[in-house]
């Protein structure tokens, strides 16, 4: 089957809206074909340049922000901390860990969610689920759950407004390695993670004056500024499809919603629309696969998504829970790495790993997170490969979502600050903490096997 931007159309799709007013659609569509793409192919092709050096080995890639972002929680400052998570993530992972992080943030577009079942039924009443606020409100009353074209309007500019805050912090003088240690968020103070991190900062610190006295520009870019890519779930497709531009310097098809985007355990079907859809733009395409996936599964996504078998166009995000990946993943990932594919693999250690407290709370809990963790890295040791990735859902506010870590959240606790509209997040200690940790793995991973 040929491909064009709207020949998904002709295919089998699932995790859609049901719009009332299609003329309305119709309409939304086409104005936002007509708007400014958020991002430019440019900056896409670096961004899978870098991508195509995790997967040889000699990056890591960190990818995280909220489940789902929304309209009402949208603020400079969960922005500006969420950015600096990312960024004390990256150092944990540059300095302690010894590799360069390519930082790709879930946001700027992470609006739309694919849920278990079409409806809702709550005391009789029974209603379409909600589905991301590009689509739908999550009130539960008929108006709100009923899907709304002009919704990706607003999540057009909202993803816009996002992308110039973030491309003013990371080129800005925000990420500047200098100003380490304003990065602190505030609520990390006296715990044994504070000090972990004053240390780093100290040490670079030090590293910087040291290399300043032996006569090294240390005002080079390489150190004041940094790069920020946004991703998010493609899977609204009249939404990607409308920012689906060619690329005048090369002739080719971009999806110019975010820098990477991929297809969800949902969507993944091969002979789906959404399979289909991003087989014909050149982004970076992630895929995340569950804890049913095979072998055979993976090569067919790579023959579709990926038939150059370039490096930094696909990547696989695994994300089985903590206790089936042990049984299941080393089997699948010795048979692909038979194959010999250019993949970026990565683990998303949160989809796999959630449960409901007995008050009703989704949660997650930061043991059977980091553990899930444990076993991909090792799993790849084992066979000689490379972990290239993690995949968070995380948040750089103090928010209760998800119980353990450092400060110990509990299920009674979960109450205290529990802001999530969709998945519980790490909070901004519990994912540094996932960082150290990560970092003391892949420091002895790469004595071992690189
Ligand atoms: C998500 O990343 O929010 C998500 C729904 O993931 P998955 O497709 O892996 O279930
Ligand atoms: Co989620």
């Amino acid at each position: 089957m040929t491909w064009n931007k709207d020949s998904w159309r002709n295919l089998n799709i699932k995790q859609q809206p049901t719009y009332p007013d299609l003329d309305e659609l119709k309409k939304v569509e086409d104005r936002l074909s007509k708007l400014p793409p958020l991002v430019f192919a440019g900056e896409v092709r670096s961004l899978k340049a870098d991508l195509a050096k995790v997967t040889r080995g000699e990056a890591f890639l960190l990818q995280g922000g909220d489940c789902a972002e929304s309209f009402s929680n949208f603020s400079a400052n969960s922005i500006k901390n969420m950015f600096k998570v990312s960024l004390q993530m990256a150092v944990a992972l540059t300095f302690a860990g010894g590799l360069p992080v390519v930082k790709v943030g879930r946001v700027a577009g992470q609006f739309a969610k694919p849920r278990s079942s079409d409806f809702e039924e709550i005391d009789g009443v029974k209603l379409p689920s909600y589905r991301g606020d590009i689509i739908n409100d999550l009130e539960f009353s008929a108006k709100a759950r009923t899907p709304k074209p002009e919704k990706m309007i607003e999540a057009y500019f909202q993803s816009a407004s996002t992308l110039n805050l973030l491309r003013a912090f990371a080129r800005g003088g925000f990420a500047n390695l200098h100003e380490i240690h304003s990065w602190n968020l505030g609520f990390v103070e006296d715990n044994r993670l504070d000090e972990r991190l004053s240390h780093l900062a100290d040490d670079i610190t030090r590293a910087l004056e040291f290399m300043k006295a032996c006569g090294i520009d240390t005002e080079n870019p390489a150190l004041n500024e940094t790069k920020f890519y946004t991703s998010h779930e493609a899977l609204l497709l009249p939404y990607e499809e409308a920012l689906t531009r060619v690329d005048s310097l090369t002739g080719d098809y971009y999806g110019c919603s975010g820098h990477m985007l991929w297809i969800g355990e949902r969507t993944r079907g091969i002979d789906d629309a959404h399979v289909h859809f991003l087989s014909g733009i050149k982004n970076p395409i992630g895929v995340k696969t569950g804890p049913t996936i095979t072998s055979s599964e993976i090569l067919a996504l790579c023959d579709k998504l990926n038939p150059k078998n370039e490096a930094g166009r696909l990547n696989i995000i695994v994300r089985m829970g903590a206790e089936t990946i042990e049984k299941n993943f080393p089997k699948v990932l010795k048979e692909v790495l038979k194959e010999g594919r250019e993949i970026l693999w990565s683990i998303d250690p949160m989809h796999g790993n959630t449960i409901k407290t007995s008050v009703g709370y989704k949660t997650r809990d930061f043991d059977a997170i980091l553990s899930e963790v444990k076993s991909f890295v090792e799993i790849h040791r084992s066979l000689g490969s490379y972990p290239g990735g993690i995949h968070l859902e995380m948040s750089g506010d103090d928010v209760t979502e998800c119980t353990g870590g450092a400060f110990n959240v509990t299920e009674k606790t979960l109450a205290d600050r529990y802001e999530t509209q969709c998945d519980p997040r790490l909070n901004a200690s519990q994912a540094l903490e996932l960082s150290f940790m990560l970092a003391d793995l892949l420091k002895s991973f790469k004595k071992s096997n690189l």
